[in-house]
């Protein structure tokens, strides 16, 4: 009994060495010896992290709801060209936008002005989307997160339930490199160390993202932060159509490395449980065109029978 007892202490104690002290990582981080708090244990970094409305989540398409307030989107200043510093913060990369770009429409309610990017990937251009669409992960997604308008910093903007809006874009393997992202992956190979930087210039979020036509298909649902202190303050938005990157563009961000010099792949959380939530979809560009087919044609008819 006594031996027993000792068996389960050590197997305690064991436990705990391995998932005891350390900073939140990514599951592809966690081993024994790693010391850190894999998506499971999130949880005791913040408890926000366990609670009801978490991202991200798995798109059930015929589950949506169509909503014809899901208009398109108006941008300002997403074209504008900026310097700003590239960031290997150890558990993605960064960047910050320096000048005033917002995104209004699309039932959002309030402008809100764009923070800063970030990417989420997977191994060699392996499966790593964040969010999946009917159970399909893509090799990668981009976050382009937004603070309301009258909030002054990010902080304050999670305070609020509808504080943050998040543009969230899909990517899909192509055949050919995908130029407009030549300065951006470029510039990886100069923050491949965890906690590095660069400078980069001449990008612009309209250069990073598909055209204002395809992003008219989208779906909205309320959820958080994808990574600790995992804050229910997410307006998301999950676009439908990818942007294209080559093989090699995708496997360009398996170059950069965590903090324990690994290779930073595999950085996304696990879809999580909707908890009665119900996921949004905006009014598809194609449907409206075939209305509009439709009335031209009855107006037609219309005209013929008024003729004969
Ligand atoms: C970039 O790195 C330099 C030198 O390591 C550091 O002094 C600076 O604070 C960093 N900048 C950012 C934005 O992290
Ligand atoms: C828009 O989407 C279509 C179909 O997926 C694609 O062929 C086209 O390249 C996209 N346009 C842009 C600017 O990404
Ligand atoms: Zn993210």
């Amino acid at each position: 009994m006594r031996a027993h007892i000792s068996r389960l202490l050590l197997i305690a104690s064991v436990w705990s060495m391995c998932t005891g002290a350390g900073d939140w990582c990514y599951q592809s981080q966690v081993t024994c010896d790693s010391h850190c708090k894999g998506p499971e244990s999130w949880h005791e970094v913040h408890e926000d992290c366990m609670k009801n409305r978490q991202s991200p989540i798995n798109i059930v398409t015929r589950k949506t709801k169509l909503d014809h307030k899901l208009t398109p989107f108006a941008f300002q200043g997403y074209q504008q060209a900026f310097s700003s510093t590239l960031k290997n913060n150890g558990h993605s990369v960064k960047v910050s936008v320096p000048h005033l770009a917002t995104v209004s429409g699309g039932n959002l309610g309030a402008k809100y002005k764009a923070v800063q990017f970030h990417f989420h990937w997977g191994d060699k251009g392996g499966p790593g989307s964040e969010h999946t669409i009917d159970g399909e992960q893509y090799p990668m997604e981009l976050h382009i997160v937004h603070m309301r308008e009258n909030f002054k910093s990010l902080e304050e903007a999670l305070k609020d339930p509808t504080g943050v809006a998040v543009l969230g874009y899909f990517y899909e393997e192509s055949k050919s490199a995908n130029k407009k992202y030549d300065g951006l992956i470029q510039a990886l190979t100069k923050v491949e160390s965890a906690n590095s930087n660069t400078t980069i210039s001449g990008i612009s979020l309209s250069n990073l993202i598909t055209s204002e036509k395809n992003m008219t298909k989208y779906y909205r649902y309320e959820g958080s932060l994808t990574t600790p202190y995992c804050t229910e303050a997410v307006v998301w938005t999950v676009f439908e159509i990818p942007i294209p990157l080559s093989k090699e563009q995708l496997s360009a961000f398996s170059s950069l490395k965590f903090l324990d010099g690994k290779p930073m792949t595999k950085t996304f959380r696990p879809v999580q449980p909707y908890k009665g939530r119900t996921v949004y979809r905006s009014g598809s560009a194609v449907v409206m065109l075939s209305f509009s087919l439709f009335l031209v044609c009855v107006c037609i008819a219309l005209g013929l029978s008024q003729l004969y």
